[in-house]
């Protein structure tokens, strides 16, 4: 009785493992369909033949019920380069996706990008996928309307969207259904009716990360009813164009960690608001028409990086340093201030940087000598000071101490003397 119930037991355990190795039949078949429909010039399918489907690359299934939860065949062997924007390579899958997908309806996480199915609308039925909570389609050429029925997703966590030029968002509202999202990334998608993006993804309980990228945005509200963002830690837009302020509500993002508003025609003042984001570590308002002066930012205490290049700053340096606390110079990492109406020296300030990484403060007005002081910040990787009107020597003595200086840009300056020796001794110097 005892040997009988051990093997009772044992062949229990191994219908519990079956479906491990095995697979439903239909979902096999399914798999093979897409297979059949696609090109797959670098053989990255190769194991998708025989029966044990929950075996081959880019797939997961169930433990408990065996059926597919993950279909990851994300084409990881990509690069970009300058004359294309898509990174799509001989590894990469192209064709037609089959509708046969359809019936993979326990799919949880589902990732295709950066594979080219360019010769694909956005199909419908992922919305019909209510288990997913990742899905990622960035740079598959996809094309058309993209589904409002994506807003049943309601565990959707991760939406990527991204580099996908050829499809629209047609009405923003079915993003304010997606009441489990945390990562939106909508680059290059194109809006059609974007007045109500903000009041469409303010309310989303858990969002934390947003990136906008040239999604022809042109309208920001001024004000926001309701909940503003609760959970945003990042939101970055950038190549789009409001050609209005800089909206207040900004200031009520308080958990915000990476602010990034670049490229977006925003004008007016840099807004005074900015000084109550105290968990800022990146802010980044380059490329807009905004105006100086610099508000007080004494309140930023974990910012490292800061770019406001391209903007009408219009004031003496010193004063514009001086509205950040001595704890945000001891931390700060990047400071980029290029191109932006600056006068004034470095004398005083600049040896309070004492992590920095990247200077660049390039077409500017700026006057004096150049510190000797900056050899003292070893951490010093890029130093860029061209365009200005720096006199004196550039000498030995700014040179030892920025061995692991990178790149250093001094041109159009009036600086005289020889160039020291030592500079020579930079082995780390590209350019
Ligand atoms: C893929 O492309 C690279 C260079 O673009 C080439 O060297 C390589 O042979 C190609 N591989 C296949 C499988 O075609
Ligand atoms: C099933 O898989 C989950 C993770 O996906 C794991 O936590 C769990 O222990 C597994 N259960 C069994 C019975 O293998
Ligand atoms: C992408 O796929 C389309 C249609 O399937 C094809 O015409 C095009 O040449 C492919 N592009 C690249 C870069 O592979
Ligand atoms: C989506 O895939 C791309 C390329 O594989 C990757 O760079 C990106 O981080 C992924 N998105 C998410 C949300 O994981
Ligand atoms: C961007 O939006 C404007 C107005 O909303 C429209 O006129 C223009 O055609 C759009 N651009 C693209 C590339 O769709
Ligand atoms: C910011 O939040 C405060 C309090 O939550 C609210 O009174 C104020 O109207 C908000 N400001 C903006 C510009 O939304
Ligand atoms: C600043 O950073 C520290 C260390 O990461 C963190 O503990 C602290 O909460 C941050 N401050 C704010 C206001 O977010
Ligand atoms: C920063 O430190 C200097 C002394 O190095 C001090 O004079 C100045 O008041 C400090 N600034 C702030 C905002 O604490
Ligand atoms: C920097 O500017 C201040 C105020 O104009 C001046 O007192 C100081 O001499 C200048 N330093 C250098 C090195 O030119
Ligand atoms: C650089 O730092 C050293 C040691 O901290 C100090 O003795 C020296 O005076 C500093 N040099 C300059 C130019 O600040
Ligand atoms: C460089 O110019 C300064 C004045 O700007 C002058 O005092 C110094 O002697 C010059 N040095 C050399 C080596 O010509
Ligand atoms: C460069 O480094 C070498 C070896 O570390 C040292 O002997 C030499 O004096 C240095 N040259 C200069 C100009 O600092």
């Amino acid at each position: 009785m005892q040997h009988f119930l051990s093997i009772f037991l044992l062949f229990l355990v191994i219908i519990q493992a079956l479906p491990v190795n095995c697979c439903i039949e239909h979902e096999r078949q399914a798999l093979l369909k897409f297979k059949d429909s696609v090109s797959d010039p670098s053989d990255r399918l190769a194991s998708w033949s025989g029966n044990k489907c929950c075996n081959w690359a880019g797939i997961r299934c169930s433990n408990t019920t065996g059926r597919v939860i993950k279909l990851d065949l994300q084409n990881s062997y990509f690069y970009f380069d300058e004359y294309s924007d898509y990174p799509w390579n001989n590894h990469s899958l192209s064709g037609k996706i089959s509708p046969a997908l359809q019936i993979l309806s326990d799919l949880e996480y589902l990732d295709l990008s950066y594979n080219n199915f360019s010769a694909n609308k956005f199909p419908k039925f992922i919305s019909n996928f209510k288990y997913l909570n990742y899905l990622n389609l960035s740079s598959t050429g996809l094309s058309g309307i993209i589904p409002h029925g994506l807003g049943n997703l309601s565990k959707l966590q991760y939406l990527d969207l991204s580099g996908m030029p050829d499809a629209f968002v047609s009405n923003v509202w079915w993003l304010s259904q997606l009441k489990s999202l945390k990562y939106l990334d909508t680059w290059k998608i194109n809006f059609l009716d974007s007045r109500e993006w903000a009041q469409a993804l303010n309310t989303l309980p858990l969002l934390q990360t947003l990136y906008l990228g040239a999604n022809n945005l042109t309208t920001i509200p001024a004000s926001i009813n309701g909940p503003n963002f609760p959970s945003l830690k990042i939101l970055s837009v950038w190549d789009n164009s409001f050609t209005t302020r800089i909206p207040d509500w900004i200031g009520n993002l308080t958990k915000i960690t990476e602010l990034l508003l670049w490229n977006c025609s925003f004008v007016g003042p840099i807004p005074s608001q900015l000084d109550n984001l105290a968990s800022l570590e990146t802010l980044v308002l380059s490329n807009n028409n905004l105006e100086g002066p610099m508000p007080p930012l004494h309140n930023l205490r974990n910012l490292t990086q800061l770019w406001i290049g391209d903007v009408n700053i219009g004031q003496d340096i010193r004063e514009v340093m001086s509205k950040l606390s001595n704890d945000t110079l001891d931390k700060l990492q990047v400071l980029r201030l290029y191109n932006s109406s600056l006068h004034g020296n470095l004398t005083g300030w600049v040896s309070k940087l004492r992590s920095l990484i990247t200077l660049d403060l390039s077409n500017n007005n700026l006057d004096g000598t150049i510190p000797t002081e900056i050899g003292n910040i070893t951490s010093l990787e890029t130093l860029d000071l061209s365009n200005n009107f720096f006199t004196g020597e550039f000498s030995k003595a700014h040179v030892t101490g920025i061995s692991n200086l990178k790149v250093l840009y001094l041109d159009f300056n009036n600086l005289n003397g020889t160039i020291p020796t030592e500079i020579g001794n930079i082995t780390r110097l590209e350019t």
